[in-house]
């Protein structure tokens, strides 16, 4: 409600700039008990039948924050408070680095849809290690890992174990994050062999520790299906634990938005169905055995409900937010425990049993 009153004025500025702002309330918030209390109060729905475990891990609910908006781990307590069920923090580079020239991130209001080339803008990874090693969270929290710009592709596997070891401690779950379309030559890590050896390393490392950590891989929506193929054959060759499906896109299909040509990763309501569909393409070709992170385009509790039908056993948001604004979080989990009822299901847990394909 509060956050439709000031969308108008919000939506004026600058795209990164706006979410500036909005993360530095909630930064404040955050930092303040009794803020942060009134915050949880505002936003608190809380349902046993949302409850969930995935890869080990248990959840209250299945809606988690999606990577690139805590891209320093900054926002947990606030967003633990809005009722998310886990947070992914990150991108993270190992070496600070300021990424793309400003403006770098454009709304499409009439698409409800946002184009970014942030190209990683990261603190480094120290730094989010220091932040994090400080937090108390109460939710899980998963780390997302990349690459330096500078770091010519193949010497990626350096920046990629580096980041691991530096932050897998911290992490709930880590995600390597191949697929994003801002750092040149990075989705080509989808690639077969490149990918294995990617893989092969971080497991290695993974399996030394005496609690290794759940390994997600996230893709991107522009591959074929032979490129998925591949990447699912590695997948269960080397025994990671599941998928993020999907990043941004680089398909422009059906926009009207003035800044449809802005170069840049697409997200938002135009990614729901090519998400959707690469989240049901890797459940059937896993048969279902790894579990799926579904993100792209999730506003409403049915996008959500969508998603888990395809296969996915959470899901996360990030233009949702931006469009819809905190309470739609609330609104999703409501929503999502509405048509377990309609479907005469007991709880989410068993939605995530019954699959549309
Ligand atoms: C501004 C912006 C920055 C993003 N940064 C990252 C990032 O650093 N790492 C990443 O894996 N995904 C990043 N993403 C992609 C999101 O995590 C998500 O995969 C994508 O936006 C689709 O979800 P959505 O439609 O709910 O936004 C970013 C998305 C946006 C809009």
């Amino acid at each position: 409600m509060l956050y439709h009153a000031i969308k108008p004025l919000l939506f004026r500025l600058d795209a990164e700039r706006a979410h500036d702002l909005i993360t530095g309330l909630l930064r404040l918030v955050g930092d303040v008990p009794l803020a942060r209390a009134v915050l949880q109060a505002w936003f608190a729905y809380e349902d046993p039948q949302l409850s969930v475990s995935c890869a080990g891990l248990h959840l209250s609910n299945p809606v988690g924050l999606a990577a690139g908006f805590d891209k320093q781990g900054t926002l947990i307590a606030p967003m633990a408070a809005l009722g998310f069920g886990h947070v992914e923090v990150g991108t993270v580079t190992p070496r600070p680095q300021p990424g793309n020239d400003l403006p770098r991130m454009f709304r499409l209001p009439e698409d409800h849809a946002v184009i970014n080339r942030l190209g990683f803008n990261s603190t480094g990874m120290s730094v989010v290690a220091r932040r994090l090693s400080t937090t108390k969270h109460r939710i899980p929290i998963g780390i997302n890992i990349g690459k330096n710009r500078t770091t010519p592709l193949e010497r990626s596997v350096e920046d990629y174990v580096a980041t691991f070891v530096a932050l897998v401690s911290l992490a709930d779950y880590v995600t390597v994050n191949i697929s994003s379309p801002n750092t040149p030559g990075l989705r080509q890590l989808h690639e077969r062999t490149a990918l294995e050896t990617l893989l092969r390393e971080l497991m290695e490392y993974n399996q030394r520790l005496p609690h290794p950590r759940p390994l997600f891989l996230k893709v991107s929506p522009d591959e074929t299906a032979a490129q998925l193929d591949d990447v699912v054959r590695v997948a269960l060759d080397v025994g990671i634990t599941g998928f993020i499906a999907c990043n941004t896109t680089l398909a422009r299909d059906g926009l009207c938005g003035q800044s449809r040509d802005e170069t840049g990763g697409l997200s938002g309501r135009p990614l729901t169905v090519r998400a959707r569909e690469s989240i049901a393409y890797l459940y059937r070709s896993t048969a279902g055995r790894l579990p799926i992170i579904g993100v792209g385009g999730v506003a409403t509790a049915e996008d959500a409900y969508g998603h888990i039908g395809a296969g996915a056993t959470l899901v996360q948001l990030y233009t949702g937010l931006v469009y819809e604004g905190p309470g739609c979080v609330q609104a999703l989990k409501a929503g999502l425990v509405r048509l377990i009822r309609r479907d005469g299901l007991s709880s989410i847990q068993d939605a995530i049993g019954v699959k549309a394909f």
